[in-house]
């Protein structure tokens, strides 16, 4: 099933629906690049997914590219990795009609994302995001990816990528040799859930109306200081991470460990005496300080459409090659004609 090399591969990827928040970066996109090495990484930009709920054609094709950017920016080495464009390889598409096909609709309806989303989007739900998890499920089937670097809120459609691979497809159709991988997810133990600024027990995402609730990987200094400050706090004096009435608390240290690096356990010691006020300022310093060579690596390549288009058109070349083989042998497998027989 694979292809040159002997390492694990790796297929992950992040929708291009506006600017990057840090739960993006500390959820998954920090993993990537952990991963990156030791494994054969494919990442793509999922702008089909970016269609499933309202969007502005303007600006599509500019966040694409910025995404993509951001990868690279937040330390993926394109040199190592294949960073590609889900629309520009049309195989996801015609694997995700193939799975529509055999995925039963009480397993869809069961999807939290979807219930999540349609509430949001009243009487304005669209076909493609009661379809989603089944095109993220494409993506992941057609790189036989052994593993798949996610955030906690997409564990569910990882588990229903698995059962239409193993139930709908390998036990159905395989005859000697399993037709699909089944494909395991990586969630880390911390930062797979980075809660909103306004609401600690609220999971913090693109889709918030309120800009107040995340940080963006672009925001500027003065902006992160303006969403710290009115960041939701509580009443107690110095932080803590496992008192359940303080899930605010909890979130901030949570991370600001990651950013700085230092054990949560460290920090609680260091800031049991501390208050809101003292902490907001040492927080967004440090907040300021670790997006500071993200966004200046952002600046340089965002300013080279050249090399970031090189970058992209060399990551279709090597996935759209891989997907192809795993789509004809779908197709073989599965009974459709085929021109060389
Ligand atoms: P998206 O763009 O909504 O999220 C991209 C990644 O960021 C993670 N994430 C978070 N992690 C921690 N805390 C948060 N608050 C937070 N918010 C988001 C998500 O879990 C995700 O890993 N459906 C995918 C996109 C996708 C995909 C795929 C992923 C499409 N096809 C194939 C992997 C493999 C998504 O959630 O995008």
């Amino acid at each position: 099933m694979k292809g040159m090399t002997n390492k694990k591969r790796i297929l992950s990827g992040v929708q291009p629906t506006g600017d990057l928040h840090i739960g993006n970066w500390l959820g998954a996109i920090s993993n990537w690049v952990a991963l990156q090495e030791k494994h054969e990484t494919f990442l793509c930009v999922v702008d089909l997914h970016a269609i499933t709920t309202e969007y502005d054609p303007k600006q599509l094709s500019k966040n694409t590219l910025s995404t993509a950017a951001l990868y690279v920016a937040c330390g993926i080495d394109p040199k190592i990795c294949s960073i590609f464009v889900q629309s520009q390889i049309s195989a996801h598409s015609e694997l995700c009609w193939i799975l529509n096909c055999m995925t039963p609709i009480n397993w869809m309806e069961r999807m939290i994302q979807f219930k999540e989303k349609s509430v949001q989007q009243g009487n304005n739900v669209s076909i493609g995001l009661f379809d989603y998890p089944i095109l993220m499920a494409a993506d992941i089937l057609l790189y036989d990816a052994d593993y798949v670097p996610v955030g906690e809120d997409q564990k569910q459609h990882l588990e229903l990528a698995r059962d239409i691979a193993q139930q709908r497809i390998n036990a159905k159709f395989s005859k000697v040799e399993n037709i699909l991988k089944i494909p395991q997810p990586i969630i880390m133990k911390k930062g797979s859930k980075i809660m909103s600024l306004n609401d600690g027990s609220k999971k913090m995402s693109k889709s918030d109306i309120n800009e107040g609730s995340r940080i963006n990987l672009l925001d500027t200094p003065e902006i992160i200081t303006k969403k710290i400050k009115r960041a939701k706090s509580d009443s107690y004096m110095g932080m803590e991470f496992n008192n359940p009435e303080r899930p605010e608390s909890r979130n901030l240290l949570m991370i600001y460990s990651l950013l700085s690096g230092k054990e949560v356990s460290e920090l609680e010691n260091e800031l049991s005496q501390t208050g809101w006020g003292t902490f907001k300022k040492i927080f967004t310093e440090q907040l300021i300080e670790s997006l500071q060579p993200i966004q200046e690596r952002y600046q340089v390549l965002i300013n080279d459409p050249y090399e970031l288009k090189k970058i992209l058109f060399e990551g279709k070349e090597k996935a759209e090659a891989v997907a192809n083989k795993t789509l004809s042998r779908v197709k073989s497998e599965l009974g459709f004609f085929e021109m060389e027989k």
